[in-house]
C-alpha cells in the first residue's frame, strides 16, 4: 500500500525548478510543439511590428513632414495602418493559440492529478486535508498554465520587439543605444536577489492559501457542529487572520514583481537624460535628421514596455514555480505499491465463499502495536461479532480484510489465499461494508444504491429497496428513489441512511459483508429496524458484526473478544458469559446502564 512518502527524487527536483519544468515539458507540453511552433511565428509577427513602426516613423519626417512631401504622405499612412492591421491579426491568433493549449494541458493536469490522488493509499489522506488537495487541484494548476502561456507569450512576442525595436536604435546610432543601456548591468545583481525572494514569499503564500482552503472545508463540513457550539465567530476570526495574512503576503509579492520595472524605469531615465544631451548636440549641429531622432525615441519608448513585462518574467516564473513545484511534489508520492512481498497478484476473476482467517497478523503504526498476534477463524456463511473496548482495534481489523490496511506480520487468507495476492479491487469486489460514517454522495436514492453495483436493474435495485425498508420512507419522498440524498446524505436522518447503504450492499450481493458500528447514534427503532434489515443482508453472507451493544450479536456464532490488539475471548455468548471475563465485564456494564437508562 502507498506509504504516503515523497520519494527521494522528487526533494531532488524540488531543489532543482530546471528539472521540475523538464518535467512539465515533456509530460504535458511536448506534445503541443507544433502549434506552439505556429504560436511563436505569430508572436513574431507581432513583436516585429514595433520594430517596423518605430523605423517608419524616420520616413514619417524625413521623406514626408520635413520636405512637406504631400504624395509621400499616403504611402507612408499606409504602411502604418498595414503595420498596425498584421499586428492586431497576429495577436489574436497567438493568444488563441495559447489559450487553447493551456486549457488543454490545464484539463490533462487535472484528469491525471485526480487520477493519482484517487488512487493514494489512505495514509496518504490520513496527513493531507482534503483542503489542500482541492487548493493544489483547482487552483495550482491554474495557475502553472495561465502562467506559463503568459511568461511563453511575454518571452517571444516581446522579447522578438525587444530585439527588433534595439536593431533600429543600432540602426540608428549604435552610440546612442550604448549610452541608452549603460546602466543596466547595475541591475543584475538586485534582480536576481529579487527573483529569489519572491520564490520563497510565494512558496509561502501557497500554504497559506492552502490554509485558507482547509479552514473552508472544515466550516463547510462541520457547519452543524459549529453552529451547535457557537463557534462561528471563532472561525470567522480564524479565517480573517489567514486573509489577514494572505493580504500581506499577497502585498509583498506583488511589490517585489513590480520593484524589476521600477528598477529598469530608474536605469531608463538616465539613459534618456543621456541620449538628450548628446542627441540633441548631434541635431542641432546638423549631424543627425530629425526622423533618426524621432525613430530613435520612439524605438525607446516603445522598448520599455516590452521590456517592463520581460522584467516581470523572473518574478512571474517564480509564483508559477511555487505553484510547479506543489502540484508535481503530489505527482511524486509513491504509488500504492503492490504488497506482495515479491509475490504475483494471482490474475484471475475470484468469486470467493468467504472462509476467513487471520494467522498471527500483526499491526504496528510507528512504534504502536496496534493489533498484536491476532489469530482467528470464520467459516463461509458465518456471522461473526468482534467486541471490545474502544481504541482495541476493532476497525483496524476490518480494514486489513479489505486491504486498506496491511499486517506488519503474519498472514489474512480467504478461502485459503493469502490477500496479500490478491489485486486490491478484485479483493474488495468480494466485501460489501457499512460504517457509521456518511458513505453517500450527492445524487439520488438510486444512483446511491446502483454504485454497489454498477450494472445492477432496476428489478435488482427496487428488490433491494424493499428488503432494506428503503421503500418504506422513499415512498414518501417528493420523486421517491429518485430524490437527491443532499450533500454528505444531508437529507436523510441516519437511520434512512443505512438503509440506503444496506440497499447497496444488498444489489452488490458480495459473499463477505463487514459491519462497523452501524447503528451507532440511532434511536432504539430505527436500530431495531436496520438489526432486521442486516440479518435479511448477511443471510449466507460471511459476516462480521462490530458493535458495541452486545443485544445486537449475542446471537452471533462466534464472538471474538478484542482488547489492546489482542484476542482475549472467543465463543458463543452463553459460554463467554460463564468464562466471567472480559465479555462479562463489558455485558454487564451494559445491563447495569440499560437500568439506568
Ligand atoms: N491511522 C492511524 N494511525 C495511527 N494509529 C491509528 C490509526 N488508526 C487507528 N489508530 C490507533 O489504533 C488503535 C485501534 O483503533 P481502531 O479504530 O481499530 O479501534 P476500535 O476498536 O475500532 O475503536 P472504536 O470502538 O472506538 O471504534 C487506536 O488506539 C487508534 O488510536
Ligand atoms: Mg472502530
Amino acid at each position: 500500500m502507498p506509504s504516503g512518502k515523497l520519494k527521494k527524487t522528487s526533494k531532488k527536483l524540488k531543489e532543482d525548478p530546471y528539472l521540475v519544468i523538464k518535467w512539465y515539458w515533456t509530460n504535458y507540453f511536448k506534445k503541443y510543439w507544433p502549434i506552439l511552433v505556429i504560436g511563436i511565428f505569430f508572436m513574431s509577427l507581432e513583436g516585429s511590428m514595433l520594430g517596423l513602426l518605430s523605423y517608419s516613423i524616420k520616413s514619417m519626417f524625413d521623406k514626408v513632414f520635413i520636405p512637406s512631401n504631400q504624395s509621400a504622405l499616403i504611402s507612408v499612412g499606409f504602411i502604418i495602418f498595414l503595420i498596425f492591421f498584421l499586428r492586431s491579426c497576429a495577436g489574436l491568433i497567438q493568444r488563441l493559440i495559447v489559450t487553447w493549449v493551456g486549457q488543454k494541458v490545464e484539463k490533462s493536469l487535472q484528469q491525471k492529478l485526480l487520477e493519482k490522488l484517487i488512487n493514494l493509499g489512505l495514509p496518504f489522506y490520513d496527513k493531507t486535508s482534503p483542503g489542500v488537495l482541492i487548493e493544489r487541484m483547482r487552483v495550482d494548476t491554474r495557475l502553472i498554465t495561465s502562467s506559463a502561456g503568459s511568461i511563453f507569450m511575454t518571452l517571444v512576442k516581446d522579447g522578438i520587439a525587444l530585439v527588433s525595436l534595439i536593431t533600429v536604435a543600432l540602426y540608428v546610432d549604435w552610440k546612442w543605444t550604448v549610452i541608452a543601456f549603460i546602466g543596466a548591468p547595475i541591475l543584475v545583481i538586485p534582480i536576481f536577489l529579487l527573483q529569489k525572494w519572491i520564490r520563497k514569499i510565494s512558496g509561502e503564500n501557497r500554504n497559506i492559501e492552502a490554509d485558507l482552503s482547509i479552514s473552508l472545508d472544515e466550516i463547510f463540513h462541520g457547519i452543524s457542529i459549529l453552529k451547535l457550539y457557537s463557534l462561528q465567530t471563532y472561525r470567522l476570526n480564524s479565517f480573517k487572520k489567514l486573509l489577514e495574512k494572505v493580504r500581506k503576503i499577497k502585498l509583498k509579492i506583488e511589490g517585489g514583481v513590480a520593484s524589476t520595472p521600477a528598477l529598469i524605469d530608474f536605469i531608463a531615465g538616465i539613459g534618456f537624460l543621456g541620449v538628450m544631451i548628446f542627441g540633441g548636440a548631434q541635431i542641432v549641429s546638423g549631424e543627425k535628421s530629425i526622423g533618426d531622432f524621432m525613430a530613435f525615441f520612439t524605438a525607446m519608448a516603445l522598448i520599455f514596455e516590452p521590456l517592463r513585462r520581460l522584467s516581470n518574467v523572473a518574478g512571474n516564473f517564480q509564483v508559477m514555480l511555487a505553484s510547479a513545484d506543489k502540484v508535481h511534489e503530489l505527482f511524486m508520492v509513491q504509488s500504492p505499491l503492490p504488497a506482495t512481498n515479491g509475490l504475483k497478484y494471482i490474475n484471475k476473476k475470484i468469486n470467493f465463499l468467504g472462509d476467513i482467517n487471520f494467522e498471527n497478523v500483526s499491526l504496528i503504526k510507528g512504534n504502536k502495536k496496534i493489533l498484536d498476534d491476532i489469530t482467528f477463524s470464520i467459516p463461509s456463511g458465518q456471522l461473526v461479532a468482534l467486541v471490545g473496548k474502544s481504541g482495541a482495534g476493532k476497525s483496524s481489523i476490518l480494514k486489513l480484510i479489505t486491504g486498506i490496511l496491511i499486517p506488519t506480520r503474519g498472514k489474512i487468507f480467504i478461502d485459503g489465499v493469502d490477500i496479500s495476492c490478491i489485486e486490491p479491487n478484485e479483493l474488495r469486489s468480494n466485501i460489501s461494508i457499512i460504517i457509521q460514517e456518511n458513505q453517500l454522495f450527492d445524487e439520488t436514492i438510486y444512483e446511491n444504491i446502483k454504485i454497489g453495483k454498477l450494472d445492477a436493474t432496476k428489478t435488482e435495485i427496487l428488490n433491494a429497496c424493499d428488503i432494506s425498508y428503503v421503500k418504506e420512507f422513499s415512498d414518501n419522498m417528493p420523486k421517491k428513489l429518485y430524490t437527491k440524498v443532499g450533500p454528505r446524505g444531508s437529507n436523510l436522518s441516519g437511520g434512512q441512511r443505512q438503509r440506503v447503504n444496506i440497499a447497496r450492499a444488498l444489489v452488490r450481493n458480495c459473499p463477505i459483508l463487514l459491519l462497523d458500528e452501524p447503528t451507532t447514534a440511532l434511536d432504539s427503532k430505527s436500530e431495531e429496524l436496520l438489526q432486521k434489515a442486516f440479518k435479511k443482508a448477511s443471510l449466507k453472507k460471511t459476516t462480521i458484526y462490530i458493535s458495541h451493544k452486545i443485544s445486537n450479536i449475542k446471537n452471533a456464532n462466534k464472538i471474538v473478544v478484542i482488547d489492546k490488539g489482542k484476542v482475549v475471548e472467543e465463543g458463543i455468548h452463553k459460554n463467554l458469559i460463564n468464562n466471567k471475563k472480559l465479555y462479562y465485564d463489558l455485558y454487564n456494564l451494559q445491563q447495569i446502564e440499560g437500568k439506568v437508562n
